[in-house]
């Protein structure tokens, strides 16, 4: 990789913990999510207590023009799968199954030296270009058009992230009037003369990505940006009054501008823009000296970053005596440690190298499950979020040439997909916990020890469809737990589905040889009543969905 890694910042930095944290003492030990017992947990549920109606949106996922995610992930003309577009069908008709709501295109870090326009009209008169962000040659063969074309295909909403790097305000609104104006000016009559009459109605736009890290092509201070995404943003609005504006936020806790970047950002910002977004990836090496146990409680550091963010807009609006409120986009987030240095970040010039193609195993499949039990809890607020990425790039799909198997980590996010619906239940969970101590993230606090609940419950009732579903994090890696589901004012009929992501082995991977190394089985459901006991293996991530009468 030519331009400075995420990774080289981070390990050449001391981290301060001078942040708006600091200053803020209330921000602290925001993140609990359970009341510690001693006894058994016990989950008391009342469907009339609900934190949000969900914006399915929190469960949306990300392409990015990098490594084989574009190129042999969704699109490969040459393949055996390919249908007259060049999709791959084996992989479309894999999306199109799980329900992914919206997909973030095309970067990341990819976008900030992206020239839209290299990616649209005949594909033969398209460039091939060097990409600075990961070293790799652009063909463009795929570009906006087939982006949005693909996202009809497989059911989902495009979020469209935009060149703030090398890219202006002016390149910016362009591609807006290439994609929502229907017709008679420059860039509308364009995309009409490439054969898409019908304007593609892109609602979700990010303002830039990690413009905070010195990593980023075109990175610039905080104010400078906030004033380049309000021009920008005024210069959108006016051109298009639905679309939906998302500054960009910090790159995560580890950057020393981390808050301070939010806050001066939306200072400038602040009324022009409808979200801010936050990142995150989590691993289990450094960041935990490799204690699993520490590992599993991390979702609690995603907690802790999305009321600490909240914070800040709260503070900025608060000062601005402002109306609104902003909500959060969540846009990167996953668990991403292994591919992420040498050869796994340098293309090489390559067209489509194999990059980032982390394999993921179980207990990475369990600290998944952790977050997206963090996004329904917060979905108050988190309005979107993608799993970063989809196909290939830190997956939970890889593809070869003769097909596609299904990493660990695809299962929860399954699950949320298919029974995450209707309104976030907000309940009163008590848990037994055990201690952990920090080890390198986050820095500032590195030795402390940490109180984390055994259980992490997270629900969701459809009133239409009269389900509730309940998402249990076990935590204990040597005992299987019990926990009572107590219900309030109705009592569940039946038992839909009970099932179970566990293993003796916590490094057991899938792969091309051994696709279903880990996969669900059914769990012995509970009995029915006002009080049930469910009994969670050790070290395992369940899904109980529950009729209602
Ligand atoms: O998702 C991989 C990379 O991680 C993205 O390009 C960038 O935004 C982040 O640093």
């Amino acid at each position: 990789m030519n331009c400075f890694s995420r990774r080289q910042f981070l390990s050449g930095t001391v981290i301060a913990g001078a942040s708006l944290a600091a200053r803020f003492p209330w921000l602290a030990n925001s993140t609990e999510t359970a009341q510690e017992s001693a006894g058994p947990a016990r989950v008391v549920i009342d469907p009339d207590r609900c934190i949000s109606t969900l914006d399915r949106n929190i469960f949306g996922s990300f392409i990015e023009h990098l490594g084989r995610a574009v190129y042999e992930g969704i699109y490969e003309p040459g393949s055996k799968f390919a249908d007259s577009n060049g999709f791959r069908t084996d992989v479309l008709k894999e999306i199109k199954s799980l329900g992914v709501p919206i997909i973030r295109y095309p970067g990341g870090n990819f976008v900030s030296g992206y020239n839209w326009l290299d990616g649209v009209g005949p594909k033969k008169d398209r460039p091939r270009v060097l990409d600075r962000a990961w070293d790799t040659t652009e063909t463009n063969q795929f570009g906006i058009n087939e982006y949005v074309t693909w996202c009809h295909a497989v059911g989902a909403e495009p979020l469209i992230g935009t060149n703030f790097g090398t890219g202006t305000p002016e390149t910016t609104v362009a591609l807006l009037e290439y994609c929502n104006v229907d017709k008679g000016t420059k860039w509308s009559d364009l995309r009409r003369s490439h054969g898409y009459e019908k304007p593609h109605a892109i609602k979700y736009w990010c303002l830039g990505n990690e413009m905070d890290g010195p990593w980023q092509i075109g990175h610039i201070p905080a104010i400078q940006y906030g004033i380049k995404a309000r021009d920008a943003a005024r210069q959108m609005r006016e051109m298009d009054h639905s679309v939906k504006l998302i500054a960009c936020g910090s790159s995560g806790p580890f950057m020393p501008t981390y808050l301070e970047w939010d806050q001066q950002t939306l200072e400038q910002c602040y009324e022009e823009v409808d979200a801010i977004s936050l990142h995150r990836y989590f691993g289990n090496a450094e960041e935990t000296e490799g204690n699993t146990a520490r590992y599993l409680s991390m979702n609690l550091d995603m907690d802790r970053q999305i009321h600490e963010i909240m914070a800040v807009c709260e503070v900025v609006g608060g000062r601005m005596k402002s109306n609104k409120t902003l909500w959060l986009s969540f846009d990167e987030w996953n668990v991403w440690y292994r591919a992420r240095s040498g050869t796994a970040v340098d293309g090489q010039r390559k067209v489509a190298p194999h990059l980032l193609e982390e394999i993921y195993n179980l207990e990475d499949a369990l600290v998944v499950g952790g977050l997206l039990n963090t996004l329904i809890r917060r979905s108050d607020r988190v309005r979107v979020a993608c799993l970063a990425q989809l196909v290939n790039v830190i997956a939970p799909i890889m593809t070869n040439q003769n097909g596609l198997f299904r990493q660990t980590i695809y299962y929860p996010y399954a699950w949320a997909l298919q029974y995450a619906r209707g309104k976030a239940l907000e309940f009163a969970v008590t848990s037994p916990a055990y201690e952990v101590t920090i080890a390198g993230q986050p820095a500032a606090r590195s030795h402390e020890s940490m109180s984390v609940p055994y259980l992490d419950v997270a629900g969701t009732i459809d009133v239409e469809n009269k389900t509730v579903s309940l998402f249990i994090l076990n935590r204990d890696l040597e005992k299987a737990r019990d926990l009572e589901l107590v219900w309030h004012e109705s009592t569940p009929t039946r038992v839909n589905t009970c099932q179970v992501l566990t293993g003796s082995d916590l490094k057991a991977e899938n792969g091309f040889d051994a696709p279903d190394r880990v996969v669900p089985k059914s769990l012995d459901p509970p009995q029915l009543g006002s009080k049930m006991a469910l009994q969670l293996p050790a070290r395992s991530y369940v899904l109980l969905n529950l009729g209602l009468a």
